[in-house]
């Protein structure tokens, strides 16, 4: 794929077996329609690299779909930082039991969660425009998911505030994740937050198992987490919409 452009659409790659396991018979043509379209469109937009629509499966879908796993039937979901929707997107589709949000602060990128939201007739996502801690304060969820949006502390900053007392976040994470919980583990244990836990998800759908940090509160009656130093807290300037352009 070196010498294609990062504007010139790819055909989507074939649906592998495995899918069919993961993504029941109703949505999988869902997730086939979600796929051709990364390929294409959020190939053409700028929003994934060409380099990753042969490995669009793996890297990207089975491997956020797997995330549902750790989470609850009828869970609300908040995903900061959705980009092209991922993991966002997968898990409504995966999962229809799901409340989801998506948060993502760039316009070309909420343009093309509504429009996939408004295509693919997703009327448990809603999309929001803003940056994850306009949202403290406002807003809490059973799980807060992210991928590669942040090293930890800065993710947990975010994300933590937005964690309902019973909730926890579950954010995927590559390998080094133990050495970046190490440094955030006396911070964890002062907000109150039971010790990081990592989970290795789909080792039977995906290779590598997906990885993934889960922090919840210990104490459902003590719950907060302090402003980052340099942090202020921010009254929401997000904007709304439900499956239509943000
Ligand atoms: C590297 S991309 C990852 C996108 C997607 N999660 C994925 O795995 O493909 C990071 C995303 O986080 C978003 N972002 C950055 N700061 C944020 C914040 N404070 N709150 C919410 N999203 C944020 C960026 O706009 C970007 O879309």
């Amino acid at each position: 794929m070196g010498d294609v452009s990062r504007e010139t659409p790819s055909a989507p790659p074939v649906t592998p077996d495995v899918a069919r396991r993961v993504f029941s018979s109703a949505r999988l043509p869902l997730i086939e329609a979600y796929a051709a379209s990364l390929a294409d469109a959020g190939v053409v937009r700028g929003l994934i690299g060409p380099r990753e629509v042969p490995r669009l499966w793996d890297r990207h879908l089975l491997n956020c779909a797997v995330l549902g796993d750790a989470i609850p039937e009828d869970s609300s979901v908040c995903d900061i930082g959705s980009g092209a929707g991922l993991p966002g997107l997968v898990l409504a589709i995966a999962r229809p039991d799901l409340r989801i949000t998506l948060v993502e602060p760039l316009l070309r990128r909420t343009t093309y969660l509504s429009e996939v939201v408004d295509d693919l007739a997703l009327s448990q996502v809603e999309v929001v425009r803003g940056r994850a801690d306009a949202l403290h304060g406002e807003r809490t969820f059973d799980v807060v998911t992210s991928r590669a949006v942040a090293p930890l502390g800065r993710l947990l900053d975010w994300s933590m505030p937005l964690v309902a007392p019973t909730g926890a976040l579950i954010a995927m994470k590559g390998q080094s994740v133990t050495e970046e919980i190490a440094t955030e583990a006396s911070r964890l244990a002062k907000a109150g937050c039971s010790p990081a836990e990592v989970l290795e998800l789909g080792a039977a759908v995906v290779s590598p198992p997906s990885v993934v940090v889960r922090v919840a509160w210990v104490d459902p009656s003590q719950v907060g987490w302090g402003v980052a130093p340099g942090q202020t807290p921010s009254r929401s300037k997000s904007r709304r919409s439900r499956g239509r352009k943000a």
